[in-house]
């Protein structure tokens, strides 16, 4: 702050200048004089500052009314732009939080003063907003009932004004008032008591060489404005210039008035800004404020002004984000969209082949098996079997229709002897086998690709809600089964035990021919690192007995497994009931009693009625028991199953044992056993 130069006058005239004191008092006067300094620092005259700078409002005590505010970073603003306003419009004060005294008493002359600001206008665009900004010098901090719009927050609405209003000010108009006698829409004007300028000019600076340049108000451009009032011969000067192009003060002011302010001017007035708004608006910013009586006000350090919201922002809220921007992120998004789902792709397509993969043959590629399923969709699951779930699928390099397996194999150990085995059962050919058409590993997971068997598995005829199968089809079924196993255990080049024979592994084709499909597979525990749980896998009720001791699948216990296929597709009915009473929990034991009592046919599957042929339903039934004799080594082995069942060889051939099951309770627990860690 720069010193009190109106105490410092006082003090002067009063020490230095003092009516000539009659010699008799002279004792008195220095007393009054001791007095007076006593008293003047808490005098309220003495106490105002008549003096002061801003070079940002953040720590002023500006008195704030109506919608001024100041920003974050120190801006004075006296409006916002936003519109529709209320009738009369939004306003905008703010004063200097002291009275500021401008007569020495209060019927003396205005003394001088002077003023210097920096403004800006902000409008959505240049030109387009209103109404305008002004300095003012009030006789209190309390405008509120001025009026907005082009009254300026300044005046009450009454255009001719009125004398006892005491307000003088100066005004940066941007709207045209013709009613208010307004120049044009880009005006400074001279306003004391009334809307009405008592002088005003189109708002430009004079630069040193005498032209003059018109200074477009309501364009953003910060402005420098000056006001000078010359007390002694009652003159006023108001000069603005634009910061960037004229930053020091114009030599001639824009407007020279001569006016003598003391009739309007109080000895102690309020100094401020005011601003309004109506339909249009606009920003008033105030960034910088210096004022002093008696003398220049301070010049302002333009380097520490606060910033106002820059162009940039400010276009980007009006017209960038909705026109640009929300198609720019639109477009970022669906971008961001697609190489999300390419990523995606190729991530559930990647595959790490490793080289010994290479040298098996029937491989096919991850991305040809997802295609094939659609992705593994859910609308192509077919079931979920012993080993995985099944999808229906389309290899897309032949159009073959296929069922692909996907086994989960718990851990990548083991893989590579299973695939080398799985490759090795590809070779396989025979026409009641399903045929495996390619495979494909992807980490843990195994893919198995078979021919698609259109008319699903016998267990859903037999135990399911399928049409019945005639006894015709039913042992055209198990004669392909009995080839099938027979070229699996005794015509191919090595010995292929297939561990899990039992209806629902015996697939359809359109014609209805049996093809025995899942062989090896039950093999995949052998490589697993699943020793924890029991390796004998296979289902309860088609296992042999033996298994629970020896845990080895031979060729025997295949037809174990073949002799409970062929009861229970002659008797339509499970191997194991556990549900049932005693006799026949077990079919093979209720097969044998019946036969016992001399009524075997009476087992037959009841949906049949008569439509069999007896003695094909007795060499069926016969020979189921004569599989599933306990003892491995009387069992017949699959050539001689084949010749029974062509009637190339009589039963009678044969010697049944005379228990079936040695040992009941061993497959009592067998089937608790696998009925608590049931694998399949
Ligand atoms: C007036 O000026 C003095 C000295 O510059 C300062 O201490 C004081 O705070 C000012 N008062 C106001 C109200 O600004
Ligand atoms: C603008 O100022 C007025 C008056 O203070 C206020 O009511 C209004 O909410 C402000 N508008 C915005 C967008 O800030
Ligand atoms: C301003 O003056 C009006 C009456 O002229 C009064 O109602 C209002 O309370 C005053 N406001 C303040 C802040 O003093
Ligand atoms: C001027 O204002 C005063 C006080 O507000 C009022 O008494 C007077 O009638 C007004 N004069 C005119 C011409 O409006
Ligand atoms: C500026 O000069 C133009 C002519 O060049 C004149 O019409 C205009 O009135 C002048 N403005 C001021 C404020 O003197
Ligand atoms: C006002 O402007 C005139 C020139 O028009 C100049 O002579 C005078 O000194 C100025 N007065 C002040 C107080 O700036
Ligand atoms: C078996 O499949 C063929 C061809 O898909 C079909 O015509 C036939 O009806 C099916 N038979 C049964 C019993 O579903």
């Amino acid at each position: 702050m720069a010193p009190s130069s109106l105490t410092l006058e006082g003090l002067k005239s009063l020490l230095f200048f003092p009516p000539p004191p009659p010699p008799l008092y002279h004792h008195h006067f220095l007393l009054l004089l001791l007095l007076l300094l006593l008293v003047l620092p808490c005098c309220p005259a003495a106490s105002i500052n008549d003096s002061f700078v801003f070079h940002n409002f953040r720590q002023s005590n500006l008195i704030l009314s109506d919608s001024s505010i100041i920003t974050k970073k120190g801006a004075l603003r006296l409006t916002n732009d936003s519109t529709p306003t209320p009738n009369w419009g939004y306003m905008g004060h703010a004063f200097y939080p002291e009275a500021l005294k401008f007569k020495t008493t209060p019927a003396g002359t205005a003394q001088s003063f002077s003023t210097r600001f920096v403004f800006a206008i902000v409008s959505k665009a240049p030109q387009s907003g209103g109404h305008g900004l002004a300095f003012v010098i009030a006789p209190s901090t309390n405008l509120s009932n001025a009026k907005g719009s082009h009254y300026l927050g300044l005046f009450d609405g009454s255009p001719i004004g009125n004398s006892s209003n005491h307000i003088f000010a100066v005004e940066f108009d941007t709207v045209i008032e013709p009613s208010l006698q307004d120049i044009d829409d880009n005006h400074v004007g001279v306003d004391i008591d009334s809307p009405i300028s008592k002088a005003s000019s189109t708002a430009s600076y004079y630069t040193d060489d005498g032209k003059n340049e018109t200074v477009v108000l309501d364009s953003r451009t910060l402005i420098q404005a000056w006001i000078d009032y010359d007390g002694h011969i009652n003159l006023l000067n108001v000069t603005i210039a634009p910061l960037s192009s004229h930053p020091g003060k114009p030599k001639r002011p824009l407007i020279s008035y001569s006016v003598d302010l003391s009739p309007i001017l109080h000895e102690h007035m309020s100094a401020g800004f005011s601003a309004s708004t109506q339909s249009i608006a606009s920003e008033h910013y105030v960034l910088a404020w210096s004022f002093m009586i008696n003398g220049q006000a301070p010049e302002l350090d333009l380097s520490q002004l606060a910033p106002i919201p820059t162009a940039s922002t400010s276009m980007w809220k009006s017209r960038f984000l909705p026109y640009v921007f929300i198609p720019i992120f639109l477009l970022l998004w669906i971008v961001a969209g697609i190489s999300w789902e390419i990523y995606r792709r190729r991530k559930l397509t990647h595959e790490k082949i490793e080289e010994w993969e290479l040298e098996y043959p029937h491989r096919l590629p991850y991305k040809e098996v997802y295609r094939a399923t659609e992705g593994f969709n859910e609308k192509k699951l077919l079931g979920k079997g012993g080993f995985g779930s099944i999808y229906k699928g389309v290899l897309h390099r032949n159009g073959l229709e296929v069922a692909v397996k996907r086994v989960s194999h718990g851990a990548e150990q083991g893989m590579k002897e299973f695939v080398a085995e799985v490759s090795t059962l590809g070779r396989l050919r025979h026409k009641n086998l399903v045929q495996l058409q390619g495979w494909c590993r992807r980490g843990e997971e195994l893919l198995l690709i078979y021919d698609l068997m259109p008319n699903g598995s016998l267990d859903s005829y037999i135990f399911g809600d399928k049409r019945c199968l005639s006894w015709g089809e039913r042992v055209n079924i198990l004669k392909g089964i009995a080839s099938s196993l027979l070229y699996l255990h005794e015509e191919w080049e090595q010995i292929v035990v297939h561990r899990d024979v039992k209806a629902s592994n015996v697939l359809l084709d359109a014609a209805m021919n049996g093809k025995l499909g899942d062989f090896g597979l039950a093999r995949l525990y052998d490589y697993g690192t699943n020793a924890k749980t029991t390796h004998i896998v296979g289902t309860v009720g088609y296992m042999a007995p033996e298994l629970s001791s020896t845990y080895k699948a031979t060729t025997s216990s295949d037809v174990f497994s073949y002799g409970a296929l062929l009861l229970e597709v002659a008797c339509g009915r499970r191997p194991a009931c556990p549900g049932r009473p005693g006799e026949e929990v077990l079919l093979v034991n209720l097969v044998h009693s019946l036969w016992m009592e001399g009524r075997i046919l009476s087992a037959v599957d009841k949906r049949l009625g008569l439509d069999y042929i007896e003695e094909e339903a007795e060499v069926v039934l016969k020979l189921g028991l004569h599989c599933s004799q306990a003892a491995p080594e009387a069992r017949p082995n699959m050539r001689q199953v084949v010749k029974f069942l062509n009637g190339d060889l009589a039963l009678e051939a044969m010697e049944l044992q005379d228990q079936v099951m040695e040992d009941d309770q061993d497959f009592d627990q067998l089937v608790l056993q696998f009925s608590s860690s049931r694998i399949t």
